[in-house]
């Protein structure tokens, strides 16, 4: 068996010990006779799996005492929908209720259009101009004090771009989409009134989503049409087991969170993400033939867009990389080129790997 390196941005690469414990447990999980897979949301043992994931994501992201962790299906396109049916309020003029968007790459901008759907959704900033190159000035970004809540996307994983840091929204709660950086480094919980993340880049496999949100959030007082099973109110008192939740997914994202907590948490995963991403941009700004498509300031630690500026190269280079076990660097189609995604469990030697071939190629075509 030979794994590759494998930079795709999701589905992505999860750490090795997390796939062969899983594997090891396969047939029969701790003495239970079987595979995760195969028992009953309602058994005891699984019980045990979904609220030991839950204490260890706490522990893990400090999350307040105040805030619900939910563990979702829909991924997080059905949170696009479920943030504005859940806080968004009507006025009792009959308006509709309002949030406040920033519009910084094509995730943002799906939230933004879906919102529209629900309530009054205002383009407070958009970075389009740039193709999404950057992110809006956060200082000059003026919130309505009468929204129902803010909303921004804090890593865009397709343009490679990060927040340098979060907006003040004042008393207005902000609502982050952050599914290409959960659990990459240490959020303030505190600041958000809701943050959510598809698992399927740094936490685990497709088909769960977790939602952290605040307790005055979660509301009964929701859009009228809000189907039951999207009510954030139904899953928190349910403890996301209203009806049968991802329980194999939930599973290896516990795997995650311990394999996390054993390597110092977040703070440590930081380090090792920033050094990561160091190696690769460091590259990039020296070198004659390849350049990085986002504003250096707004960086992603996780998503690394890059280009050479001639579509047969970049093809080349795609091809001859996954001949040399670096898998999936095609770039988005709205960006071309290269994407190199680098999230938790890439580790350092596949960012090394990538370097130096990056910098054979550069010699040999540039
Ligand atoms: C930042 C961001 N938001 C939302 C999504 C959509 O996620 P899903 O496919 O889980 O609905 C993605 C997918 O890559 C993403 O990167």
């Amino acid at each position: 068996m030979s794994r590759v390196y494998n930079f795709s941005a999701g589905p992505a690469v999860l750490p090795e010990e997390v796939l062969r414990q899983a594997a090891s447990e396969m047939l029969d999980y701790r003495g239970c006779g079987m595979s995760v897979m195969e028992m009953s949301h309602r058994s005891a043992a699984f019980k045990g799996i979904v609220e030991q994931a839950e204490a260890d994501l706490r522990e893990l992201l400090s999350v307040p005492d105040n805030y619900r962790v939910l563990f979702l299906q829909g991924g997080a396109t059905l949170q696009f929908a479920a943030v504005p049916m859940n806080l968004m309020r009507p006025r009792s003029d009959g308006r509709p209720g309002t949030a406040d968007y920033v519009v910084s790459g094509s995730w943002s901008k799906k939230a933004f259009k879906e919102a529209g759907l629900y309530g009054e959704a205002r383009l407070v900033a958009s970075s389009q101009d740039g193709n999404f190159s950057y992110v809006p000035d956060v200082d000059a970004l003026e919130f309505s004090p009468d929204a129902d809540y803010a909303y921004i996307c804090q890593n865009e994983t397709i343009y490679g771009t990060r927040y340098p840091k979060l907006p003040d929204t004042g008393d207005v709660p902000l609502v982050a989409d952050v599914s290409s950086m959960l659990l990459s480094e240490p959020m303030e919980v505190s600041r958000y009134g809701l943050l959510y993340g598809g698992a399927q880049k740094n936490v685990g496999p497709a088909g769960v989503t977790i939602v952290v949100v605040r307790d005055d959030l979660v509301r009964d007082d929701v859009l009228p049409f809000t189907p039951t099973i999207m009510r954030y109110k139904t899953q928190a008192e349910a403890g996301s087991l209203s009806n049968t939740p991802p329980a194999y997914g939930i599973y290896v994202c516990g795997l995650v969170f311990k394999w996390l907590k054993e390597r110092g948490g977040l703070s440590a995963a930081r380090e090792r993400n920033e050094e990561k991403a160091r190696l690769l941009y460091d590259y990039l700004d020296q070198s004659r033939l390849f350049s990085g498509t986002a504003r250096k300031e707004d960086r992603s630690l996780m998503n690394v867009p890059f280009v050479t500026g001639s579509s047969d190269l970049d093809a080349k280079f795609v091809a001859e990389a996954k001949a040399a076990g670096l898998e999936s660097l095609k770039g988005h189609r709205s960006v071309g080129g290269m994407r190199a995604s680098i999230y938790n469990a890439m580790p350092l030697e596949g960012v090394e790997a990538l370097v130096a071939f990056m910098d054979r190629f550069e010699r040999e075509n540039g």
